[in-house]
């Protein structure tokens, strides 16, 4: 790794590390939270719904959000993540559900470096991570690198070209989220699939979804969004919409 992208890896771990006790509350409590956890987790269930006893890597799980149903469903998950704090937040709220036989593995580490062999999973997830990286082509060939020939991954992006594009465009000059000091970026669809396929992928879906972003949560906008979101489900809308969920097919 160079030093610029270990630097970005320590910042994040940082960010995340003193996030980590407040996140479930601060971004999932509210109204604005509480529906755009519920959208992410309709499409996770509607695009992963034959992930069922499988070998699965999530990289990212912050506080296993996402891991939890996937364990609901006998997945036997091993989870990677940069942040320390965020691994012990997960494993407690994992235990609290009671779903801690399916944990093959907590590991510390960065998604630029797996420590896993080629092959070992039958399936991995990364999800609300790729907005956080710096090198997000070599990030997805390691998730690719680690899964079996023939199986998917699911990841999401920020997309730069969508309703939010005049934000995403200052996100991107100032490298940063709005107010969180933590990086961020927002990548254009076209760069996005073409380092799709440079990991040896191929897209099987791509779904549109379009969340409420933090700076709005005091407003009454949940029914626009849930409209705009409902309709960006798919093509042509999907293009404008802020995230989008990719799950791809690894090549055999
Ligand atoms: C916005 S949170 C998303 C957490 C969870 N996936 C969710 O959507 O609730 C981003 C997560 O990615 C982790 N992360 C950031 N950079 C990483 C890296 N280079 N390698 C592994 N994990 C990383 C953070 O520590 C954090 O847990």
């Amino acid at each position: 790794m160079n030093d610029r992208a270990s630097l970005r890896d320590s910042t994040n771990k940082a960010f995340y590390d003193a996030d980590s006790e407040s996140y479930d509350q601060e971004r999932w409590t509210s109204r604005a939270g509480r529906l755009t956890n519920q959208i992410q987790q309709q499409i996770l269930s509607d695009l992963c719904a034959d992930w069922v006893e499988k070998r699965v890597l999530e990289v990212g799980p912050g506080t296993a959000r996402f891991s939890i149903p996937l364990l609901r469903r006998k997945n036997r998950m091993t989870l990677l993540d940069i942040s320390s704090g965020m691994l012990r937040k997960a494993a407690a709220n994992i235990e609290a559900a009671n779903l801690s036989s399916y944990v093959e593995a907590y590991k510390e580490g960065s998604i630029y470096d797996l420590p896993f062999e080629d092959g070992s999973f039958d399936h991995a997830i990364s999800l609300n991570v790729f907005n956080h990286l710096e090198r997000p082509a070599d990030a997805l060939c390691q998730l690719a690198r680690v899964i079996q020939p023939g199986s998917t991954l699911l990841f999401n992006y920020a997309n730069l070209h969508s309703y939010y594009w005049p934000v995403a465009r200052q996100i991107n000059k100032r490298k940063k989220a709005v107010a969180r000091d933590v990086y961020s970026t927002w990548e254009k669809p076209r760069e996005v699939a073409r380092f799709i396929r440079a990991a040896g992928l191929e897209l099987v879906r791509l779904v549109g979804h379009v969340h409420v972003p933090q700076a709005l949560e005091a407003y009454p906008v949940t029914g626009v969004v849930r409209v705009l979101d409902f309709i960006s489900r798919r093509d042509p809308l999907s293009r404008f919409a802020p995230f989008h969920f990719c799950l791809c097919r690894k090549i055999a």
